[in-house]
Formats: C-alpha cells, sequence, structure tokens
C-alpha cells in the first residue's frame, strides 16, 4: 500500500497567513503540520508517500522533507494545478500508485490515541485482502462541517453525505481513507458537486453503492482534529503541547516512528538528532538515544 497526502488547497480560512505560506507548512505546537499526517501513514508502516501540493508550494515541501531517505522512506511530490476537490487531488496520485492500493490522508487532519498503529494497520490488511474502501467515523457535535455517514441499527452505514444542513448522525468522516486499486476508476466517473468540487465522498459513495466500504468507529478515546480554522488550529496545537509537557512524548516525531519501525538505525538517528543539536527537537532525538544532549537551548 502507498500513502497520499493532500496538501493543496487555497487555505482561504487561515488567510493572511496562507497567503505566504502553505497551510500545511506552518506549525502544530513544535512540528509543521505536514508532519501529522506523515506520521500517520508511518505508523501504518507505509514506506512510499507522495504529497500532493500546489506547483508554487512544491520546492518548500521538498526542502522539509527531501526524497524521505533519511527517515527510510521514499517521498515525492506532485502537483494540483487547482484545488478542485480531494479526489481530484487523488487523481494526481494515479501514476504514483501504479495499480496498488492506497491510504489517502488530508494534510490538516491530525490523529491521536492509544492503539491507534494497530487500528490503522486492521483497515490496511482489511483493504490489502479484501477490496473494497475502509474510512472512519468519528462523533462530532457539528457534522454539518464534514461528510456525515448514517449507520442503520446493526452498526452498517446506510447513507453519507458531504456537508449536509440537516445530518442524519453524528459521525464525521474523518479524512483518513484506505482505498483499492479501483479508486481511481471510480474518481474518474464521479461530477462535480453542487460547490463545482470532486467530492472524496462520491468517491466513497461509490464504494457504499457495490456494498464495499467498511466504516470504523474511531471511538472516543481517540482524538481528532480538523486544523482548517484558526479556532481548530489553535485547539490542535493546545492538544499537542498539553500531551508532549505532560508526557514528555512527542507525537509525529518522524525520526522516532522511523527509529521504532527499525526502517532507521542508531548511526542515523544521531546524524538527525546532530543537525538539530540547538533544539527540543533535537535534544528529544538524544533522549531517544539514552544520551547526552550536545548541543544548548
Ligand atoms: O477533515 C475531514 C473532512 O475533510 C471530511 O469530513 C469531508 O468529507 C471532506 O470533504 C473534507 O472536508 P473539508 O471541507 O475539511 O476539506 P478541505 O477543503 O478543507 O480540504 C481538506 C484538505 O485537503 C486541506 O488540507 C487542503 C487539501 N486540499 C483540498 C482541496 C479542496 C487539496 O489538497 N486539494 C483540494 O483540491
Amino acid at each position: 500500500m502507498k500513502g497520499i497526502i493532500l496538501a493543496g488547497g487555497y487555505g482561504t480560512r487561515l488567510y493572511p497567513t496562507t497567503k505566504v505560506i502553505n497551510k500545511h507548512l506552518i506549525p502544530i505546537y513544535n512540528k509543521p503540520m505536514v508532519y501529522y499526517p506523515l506520521s500517520v501513514l508511518m505508523l501504518c508502516g507505509i514506506r512510499d508517500v507522495l504529497i500532493v501540493t500546489n506547483p508554487d508550494d512544491m520546492s518548500a515541501f521538498e526542502k522539509l522533507l527531501g526524497d524521505g531517505s533519511h527517515l527510510g522512506i521514499s517521498v515525492s511530490y506532485t502537483s494540483q494545478n487547482e484545488p478542485k476537490g480531494l479526489a481530484h487531488g487523488l487523481l494526481m496520485g494515479e501514476e504514483f500508485a501504479s495499480g496498488d492500493s492506497v491510504c489517502l490522508i488530508l494534510g490538516d487532519n491530525i490523529f491521536y490515541g492509544h492503539g491507534l498503529p494497530e487500528l490503522l494497520r486492521g483497515a490496511r490488511k482489511l483493504v490489502e485482502e479484501k477490496g473494497g474502501a475502509c474510512v472512519f467515523g468519528y462523533y462530532v457535535k457539528d457534522p454539518e462541517r464534514f461528510g456525515v455517514v448514517e449507520f442503520d441499527r446493526s452498526g452498517k452505514a446506510v447513507s453519507l453525505e458531504e456537508k449536509p444542513s440537516n445530518p442524519r448522525s453524528n459521525y464525521a468522516v474523518v479524512g483518513l481513507y484506505f482505498y483499492d486499486s479501483t479508486v481511481f476508476e471510480r474518481a474518474k466517473k464521479i461530477s462535480p458537486s453542487s460547490r463545482g468540487e470532486l467530492e472524496i465522498t462520491s468517491v466513497n459513495q461509490s464504494y457504499l453503492d457495490d456494498g464495499k466500504l467498511e466504516v470504523r468507529i474511531l471511538g472516543r478515546g481517540y482524538a481528532w482534529f480538523d486544523a482548517g480554522t484558526y479556532d481548530s488550529f489553535l485547539k490542535a496545537g493546545e492538544f499537542v503541547a498539553t500531551i508532549e509537557r505532560r508526557t514528555g512524548l512527542m507525537i509525529a516525531c518522524l525520526e522516532e516512528i522511523a527509529f521504532n519501525n527499525g526502517w532507521i538505525d542508531e548511526v542515523q538517528l544521531k546524524k538527525l538528532a546532530d543537525s538539530l543539536k540547538n533544539t527540543e527537537y533535537g535534544h528529544y532525538l538524544y533522549k531517544l538515544l539514552g544520551e547526552e544532549a550536545v548541543g544548548k537551548l
């Protein structure tokens, strides 16, 4: 399975900041937003990742993450000339996927919770072995802001709607989607919505119509944020800061995940720590190695 991160869009809800910098590069507390979705893909065991972004922003992402080899992964980049919707962004990754299944994640979605890697790997396994698609529903108080899934009494998904004014349930479909290789053909067949976008909900609807959509619940023990507005952005940052200060453990530290996955060794981790030695982030990497920090803060 390959990973695709959607990091395009105009980011107008975060203007004026995002007039000059891509939304996914501004920090959520102590690291760029894109680290969070990338960490989710890495926790899922995915090593081949494509970042889809605006043509003008590609070089900044490349500067940040390079080809990913320092993390033992492969990161490539492609542009979406205009933000014509999430399914349109996904289609930019067809060549990259080259017939493989994909995990699509929205660049502004942040996930946290005990057991997350197992949950992700379970969804991956399901799609790799049985095909179809797997998405997650999360109970929210403002479902009208999201894609919404309705369940029947047996817990089976029966309807999907994108930002309905009268939501049929409180379950938002989070921005993390596991798809088999038919997803691109499906995405090509959908039509733009009333707001003129190729909606990811229409792609999910195509799987639902064929009885091939599995919707799992992301329970209340998990935190999920969509950092698309100043308010949600601030809340996500506060959440990360609270957890990290309390535990002393970082959320979405890419180097740590790569190391724990066995994708980089101690020598490489030390090299990465040295390159950040005068930062708190670097000191955290030294701690992982059980070493005294070298640089001063
Ligand atoms: O966050 C979950 C929600 O994300 C889902 O519940 C909805 O079903 C889904 O449509 C989406 O809704 P949003 O209104 O939050 O999507 P937004 O336009 O904010 O885009 C989400 C991310 O994708 C954002 O980080 C920018 C990026 N993007 C967006 C568009 C429209 C692209 O890369 N390309 C695009 O064309």
